[in-house]
């Protein structure tokens, strides 16, 4: 009989058992998405899950609705990551990152000169203040939602240590 602890192969990835922890936001980082060195620690203490699913982390800067949430989309963001995988395999586990935006229930407060989040249309979220700004040709000049560029910064830290992770920014 399989049980939880038996591996489990998903696509090209062994994980050594069917445990797998949620992504939770732990709203850890600092006010420009940088990770603190103790969330190496806080990952690695969890690596003996068969996977980690990361917190949320914003891929934009337009992609924020929560306080101190990390990002994955500037130089100091990637680094303030790098030793997190690194960490976690180290322990022999695998982790993913979760990325993150939060459409049209980002919050003005977190998002650059406290712009309205951007949606295709104006139609209010259920949990936000007011309705976004309907994405037009000219809102699409802003620096809205942004997954190519999720996706080159985070393709390099992905080879350099952590290939699993490269399934998840494609
Ligand atoms: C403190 C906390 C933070 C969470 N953060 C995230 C998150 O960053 N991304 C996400 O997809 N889900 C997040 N969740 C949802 C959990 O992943 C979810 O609760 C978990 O998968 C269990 O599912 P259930 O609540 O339906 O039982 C969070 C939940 C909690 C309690």
């Amino acid at each position: 009989m399989t049980t939880l602890f038996d591996p489990l192969r998903i696509g090209n990835i062994e994980l050594r058992n069917r445990i797998i922890m949620a992504p939770m936001t732990r709203s850890r980082a600092n006010d420009e998405g940088i990770q603190p060195a103790f969330a190496a620690e806080y990952y690695s203490q969890r690596a003996s899950a068969g996977l980690i699913v990361t917190e949320a982390t914003n891929i934009s800067p337009m992609a924020k609705g929560y306080v101190r949430t990390p990002g994955i989309y500037t130089p100091e963001q990637i680094e303030s990551w790098r030793p997190i995988p690194e960490a976690v395999h180290a322990q022999g586990g695998k982790i993913f990152l979760q990325v993150f935006h939060t459409g049209r229930i980002a919050l003005p407060d977190f998002l650059p000169e406290h712009t309205q989040p951007v949606a295709p249309s104006a139609v209010r979220g259920a949990a936000a203040p007011s309705p976004p700004d309907e994405s037009t040709i000219r809102s699409r000049s802003r620096p809205v939602s942004s997954p190519g560029r999720a996706s080159s910064v985070w393709l390099p830290l992905a080879r350099a240590s952590a290939a699993p992770l490269a399934a998840v920014a494609r």
